[in-house]
């Protein structure tokens, strides 16, 4: 028996070297928010210069975000004052990092589309720095399709969504769409450590769908991406862990640095994940397993000659509850739930009856998050605690599940005996 060879949090915090902050606000009742983000901003040590949307300036005067940043606002992108001053490439060039907050549903919509009509579309256009969008809307509009395909559309191009929040809303009603706290916005832009909490550690994960054939041309499987895997990849090994990603079928660019083993069916999975698991530290299992495979895989393209016709399935083997149940060489076993109804209740049932050290839960089937989507929300359940991870891109909700991962393991002991 020996304690798991954690390497004690080596907290390394980068120098992000954010220096430049442009902070781009369009018009919502949120704007006052940002007039405390640039102080706070400020407070850590950046530089911060302000772009106002005509919109904007109908919530807060310029002069407030004048005085606060300690330069004059740009509002105008035709402007041959303005231009002469610092022109619109200028400020581009000038920037670290874009930070829009608030960002409308009206600008989300500008930005995907590539428009240009303004100063801060045509900023977003022209900036070839990091880009950060904080949203801040009424729910209704922040759910309608439209609005999720843009924000969608913009994570695809490198965007970094944080926010928005869920309660109350100025407009009476209660939902998504509150713009993120200023000191959380700050916090992700400025003080977000690279933490490589997981040096020295091997983390097997699997990701993704399985496909269970029923012919050579057809097979069953679900609407998983892979999205939520792949990202706990890389935010594993930018933790400095060792990975071994087991991957169903995708569509996704594997993590450069991790060992990549490609199966198809549950049960290619289940001997991938079996082979490995003692030989790792710590076993996620994000993928999205078929629960049932056809009992006959036809050799032959099944033909439609009946009206009715029907599939004998079997369940297949349950490769986290088997992982969890290993008499030796156990790794930190974490599970996911994915939900359509009483999530917390089934969560928190699969991690007593799987055994698992922890469980992340999320909703599917909603219009938010889940298979497929760039963004989730987790709930993550452990024998003593809870943490809600609150809606945000993939990426940095893996990074935070990691943290959290990080966390736990220090008290954990392998069993090698
Ligand atoms: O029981 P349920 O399928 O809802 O549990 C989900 C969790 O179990 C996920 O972590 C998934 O990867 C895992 N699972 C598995 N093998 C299966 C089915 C699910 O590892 N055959």
């Amino acid at each position: 028996m020996f304690r798991l060879a954690i390497i004690r949090a080596f907290i390394h915090i980068l120098d992000l070297a954010i220096k430049h902050i442009l902070l781009a606000v369009s018009g919502g009742i949120a704007v006052y928010k940002s007039a405390e983000l640039v102080r706070l901003l400020r407070k850590q040590g950046a530089q911060v210069r302000v772009v106002m949307t005509h919109a904007a300036m109908q919530f807060v005067n310029p002069l407030t975000f004048q005085a606060l940043s300690g330069h004059p606002v740009h509002t105008e992108l035709l402007d041959v004052d303005e231009e002469h001053a610092m022109g619109h490439i200028s400020l581009a060039r000038w920037a670290d990092v874009l930070l829009i907050a608030p960002a409308t549903a009206n600008t989300l919509a500008k930005l995907s589309h590539g428009l240009a009509d303004d100063l801060l579309s045509t900023l977003y256009l022209a900036a070839t720095c990091p880009v950060y969008v904080a949203p801040a809307m009424n729910q209704a509009m922040w759910h309608k399709l439209v609005t999720q395909e843009n924000i969608q559309k913009l994570i695809s191009h490198g965007v970094m969504m944080i926010g928005p929040e869920q309660g109350d809303q100025a407009c009476g009603e209660t939902g998504y769409g509150r713009m993120s706290e200023p000191v959380d916005i700050c916090r992700r832009l400025m003080a977000e450590p690279v933490i490589e909490c997981l040096s020295g550690i091997k983390v097997l994960i699997s990701a993704g769908p399985t496909r269970e054939p029923l012919d050579p041309v057809r097979y069953l499987t679900n609407r998983s991406s892979g999205k939520m895997g792949y990202a706990l990849a890389e935010a594993a090994l930018k933790a400095g862990a060792t990975v071994t990603l087991v991957s169903g079928p995708v569509s996704l660019v594997p993590p450069v640095n991790a060992a990549l083993i490609q199966v198809e069916t549950a049960a290619q999975m289940y001997q991938a994940v079996m082979s490995n698991a003692e030989q790792h530290d710590i076993y996620i299992g994000a993928a999205a397993v078929a629960d049932y495979s056809p009992v006959l895989s036809e050799q032959q393209k099944i033909k439609k000659h009946t009206e009715r016709s029907s599939v004998t399935l079997q369940k297949t083997k349950d490769i986290l509850a088997d992982v969890a149940k290993l008499p030796r060489n156990r790794p930190f076993t974490v599970g996911f739930a994915a939900e359509t109804d009483n999530l917390e209740y089934y969560a928190k049932d699969k991690l007593i009856k799987k055994k698992l050290d922890m469980i992340a839960a999320n909703w599917v089937g909603r219009d938010l998050g889940g298979f497929d989507s760039e963004q989730n929300a987790l709930q993550v359940f452990w024998e003593n605690g809870a943490k809600n991870l609150q809606m945000t891109d993939k990426k940095y909700l893996a990074e935070q599940l990691i943290s959290l991962i990080a966390e736990n393991i220090k008290n954990y002991e392998k069993n090698t005996a």
